[in-house]
This record gives C-alpha cells, structure tokens and sequence, in this order.
C-alpha cells in the first residue's frame, strides 16, 4: 500500500520521512516542482525540512490525480488556506478513502476547521484529526514526540497508529475530535503572543507561566462554547501543544511575534515569511465567534491590537498584566 501525503513542506515532509522510515512508501504531492525534482533526485527537501536525508520510499509528484488514484490514506499537511482550492477539484476521486489532517487552522469564508473542510469535502471518507505537541524539525530528527488522533472509527484510528508509530513517534486517541482539533489551532494565535515577549527579550519564567496559563483558560473557554470537553485542553492537545508552539524556536507563529516586537509592519512581515503563519488568520475568526458568543478574549484581542498597530508591543507586558487577566 502506498500512502499519500499533500504537500511536502515542513510537516508534509517530515511525517512522509516517518512513514517511509516504518516501512511504507510513500508518495507525496508538492505545489512546488523545484520541490518534487529535488526530492526525486537527491532526495532531500532544502526548502521546508532542511539538513535531513529523506529516506528512498518517499517519492513526488506534481500530479495531485496520482495520489487520488494510488492511495488509499492520504495524509493532508498543507496550510487550511489551501485546503478548499487544492481538494474541491477531487472531491469524486477522494471517495473511500481514509484522511488523516495534520493542518490547523480555519477557512476565513466558511468558518469550518481543517478537519471539518475535509468532512464536507469527503463526506463519503473517514476522517482522523492529529494534533498535539509535534514540532517537525523534532521529530524528524527522531526525537521523542506523542501526539493525538481522534477520529470516527477505532479501524481507521489503529491503522494510523500502525502507519506511524515507531520507538520514537508513539499516539493516543481522543474522542473529542473538535477539541483536540481546537487545541491545535487556537495555540497558534497565542503563540504569537509569546513571540511578542521573546521579540522583547523578556526573559522571565514567572511571566511566561502566567502568559501560558491564561492562554489556555482564554482557549478552553472559547473551545467549551465551539463544543469541545474541558478536559482535553488539559492535556497533550491541549497545554501539550501549547507550551511546544509557544516555546519553539521553530514556531512560524511564535516568529511572527518577534517580528511584530521588532516594529516590522504586517505585510512587511508577510513578505519575510511567504505566507503569514495560520495563527493570525485563527486570531481574527476567533474574535470574530467570541463576539458572536458573548465570549470575552481580552488577551486574543491584545494580541491583534499589536498585529494593527493599535497597542505598541512594549505596552502589551504592562497591559497584560493590568487588564487580560479577569
Ligand atoms: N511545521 C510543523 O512543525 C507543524 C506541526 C504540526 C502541524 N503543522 C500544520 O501543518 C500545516 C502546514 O504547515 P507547515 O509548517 O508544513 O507549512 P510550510 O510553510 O512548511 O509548508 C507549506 C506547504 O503549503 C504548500 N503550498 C504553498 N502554496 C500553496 C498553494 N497555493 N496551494 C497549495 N499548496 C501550497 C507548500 O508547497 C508546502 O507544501 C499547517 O496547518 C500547520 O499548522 C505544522
């Protein structure tokens, strides 16, 4: 059986290198043909995963009908903005098939998660969410990491687990697949957060427990009114990928707020980063349902007040500390 894993790039590429590396072969789809040529030929990915060898069973193509036709799992790591233009197209060839979505973060036109992009998509498909903390420039350097699916079905959860556990990469299940979901995605707003702070080289460990804590009561808050259990904020979806977005040097997210501390603009920051990391699109979706649901956000709504301009990054310690906390 070949898996098949859309987009190789940071993720995408990573997990493909698992997955091959337990023994499957992999193909993989890549927006980028600089991207499939290189990792046919050398077998390396300098762009998205630089400095790690990718194992022979993972090749590439450019031809998303390839991996529609062949396989059976396909793994989907490119960023939620293209979920719907790169998969609508595919929506008869993706019947049956067993989709596993790495990516998070929320269609600014529909409101639907990742995850929920994929159901509506592929309503005739099983479905599994991963989440949790698993940096790729981690893991594919074999370093210890555990995650979470949840999903539908205890057949598709087991065959997932099969495909990527080794002695380094393990999983748990979740049945609360809108939480384990939301984890993942409103981490990444915070994390921008916490950029801020390291972009202004606050150094204190108080200051950093406090932040991460009244992130995650701001998240699982807004997360019990999207439908999500309480409970599953406290773990590996959770506070789990919170403290590793947030304290990641590889964060896209967390460099987005050193780059806002640092006084450059938002699309000078665009500029330097290609895409803007998928935490500032959850940022604005989010304030957007907390004010549908009467659901205060005081420090979501700080943070996107330095996004704008509005609160100068320096301000955003003393004013945390005065008025995010409720
Ligand atoms: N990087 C991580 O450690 C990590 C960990 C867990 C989850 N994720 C999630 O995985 C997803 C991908 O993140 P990433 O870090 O791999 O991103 P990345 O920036 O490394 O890769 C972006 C991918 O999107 C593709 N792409 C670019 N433009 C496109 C277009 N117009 N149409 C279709 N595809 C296009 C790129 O070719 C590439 O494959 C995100 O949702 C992220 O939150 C990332």
């Amino acid at each position: 059986m070949t898996i098949g894993l859309i987009g190789l790039g940071n993720m995408g590429s990573a997990v493909a290198n698992l997955v091959a590396s337990n023994g499957n072969k992999v193909l993989g789809w890549e927006y980028n043909a600089d991207i499939v040529k290189a990792v046919n030929t050398t077998h390396e990915n300098a762009r998205y995963l630089p400095g790690i060898s990718l194992h022979p069973d993972v090749n590439a193509t450019g031809d998303l009908n390839e991996i529609f036709e062949t396989c059976p799992v396909i793994f989907v790591a490119i960023p939620s903005v293209f979920f719907h233009p790169t998969l609508e197209p595919f929506t008869k060839k993706g019947r049956n098939k067993l989709f596993v979505d790495l990516a998070k973060g929320i269609d600014r036109k529909t409101l639907l998660t990742s995850f929920q992009t994929l159901q509506m998509l592929f309503p005739e498909s099983r479905h599994i969410m991963l989440s949790g903390p698993s940096i790729a420039n981690e893991f594919s350097r074999a370093m210890p990491t555990v995650v979470v699916l949840a999903g539908e079905t205890g057949n598709g959860l087991l065959q997932v687990a099969q495909i990527l556990e080794n002695d380094y990469f393990r999983v748990r299940f979740s049945q609360d697949v809108i939480g384990v979901e939301l984890g993942g995605i409103l981490k990444n707003s915070y994390a921008i957060g916490l950029g801020i702070f390291d972009g202004l080289s606050i150094k204190s460990i108080n200051f950093r427990a406090s932040y991460l804590t009244i992130a995650l009561e701001e998240i699982a808050k807004i997360g019990v009114e999207l439908g999500a259990k309480k409970e599953t904020f406290l773990y590996l979806a959770g506070m789990g990928d919170l403290l590793a977005t947030s304290l990641s040097e590889h964060s896209h997210n967390r460099r987005m707020g050193e780059f806002l501390a640092k006084g450059y603009s938002l699309s000078e920051i665009e500029k330097k980063m290609g895409v803007l990391p998928e935490g500032f699109n959850t940022l604005k979706i989010t304030l957007y349902i907390a004010e549908k649901n009467h659901c205060s956000m005081p420090l979501a709504k700080g943070i996107w007040d330095v996004i704008h301009g509005r609160l100068e990054a320096n301000k955003f310690v003393s004013t945390f500390i005065k008025d995010f906390i409720e």
